[in-house]
């Protein structure tokens, strides 16, 4: 069965619990937080702050999209902060070991992503001990983008190498995603779906995340 995890950048911040609350009673299980620190990606979103008021208002599993440069410097913070899942970019340092290590050390799981840039043969290495896998299905940096029709087939690369390995990672995407196109990302071997747009400003958020999941 596959997981809605609706990424707050979209939603109305002014009222922050309140729009945690709305999607979790629509359906989703998980909560994605998007860092971006203006630096990795040309956009700032929040930090820390952020994710500790997510925590307090909610039990459902908080995960954590690191879009920011040595991302090695603030994973014991984002883990005391109540993150549950710490997603970090291959692209975005050279301690990738380190950082899986760390993660894992402090009781958290932990997930690499890709840019669309990136082929999916450099998460090899790490497959083994990740917990997820996120394939960028837009550039980082923004929400409210449209899918790129080419990472669709990453998604069914990941999937195949971690049949392989007889490994089962989750597989996450993330950007642009909607109920026209999670079918195929669903049979490409996606089981996490990020969705921040077409949940949070759905009229009706429980029927955005019904039709996500279909
Ligand atoms: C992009 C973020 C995504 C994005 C998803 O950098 O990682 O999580 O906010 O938003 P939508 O679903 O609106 O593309
Ligand atoms: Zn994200």
């Amino acid at each position: 069965m596959v997981k809605i995890s609706p990424s707050v950048l979209a939603c109305d911040f002014s009222v922050f619990g309140a729009e945690i609350e709305k999607v979790v009673s629509a359906g989703a299980e998980y909560i994605h937080l998007d860092v971006m620190d203006g630096r990795f990606v040309p956009n700032i979103s929040f930090g820390i702050p952020v994710v500790q008021a997510a925590r307090k208002v909610t039990s459902a599993v908080l995960d954590v999209h690191l879009m920011i440069t040595e991302p090695e410097k603030y994973i014991d913070q984002f883990a005391s902060a109540g993150a549950d899942i710490i997603t970090f970019h291959y692209e975005a340092t050279n301690n990738h070991d380190e950082i899986i290590d760390k993660i894992h050390s402090l009781g958290k799981l932990a997930g690499m992503s890709v840019k669309p840039g990136t082929p999916t043969f450099v998460l090899e290495p790490f497959m083994h001990k990740l917990d997820l896998v996120l394939i960028m299905t837009v550039e980082p940096g923004f929400g409210g983008q449209k899918l790129i029709p080419e990472t669709i087939d990453k998604v069914a690369q990941v999937k195949t190498m971690c049949e392989q390995m007889g490994i089962e990672p989750e597989i996450q995407v993330d950007g642009g995603v909607t109920a026209e196109n999670s079918g195929v990302l669903k049979n490409a071997g996606a089981n996490v779906i990020v969705a921040g747009s077409s949940v949070f400003k759905a009229a009706d958020p429980a029927k955005a995340v019904a039709a996500l999941k279909e």
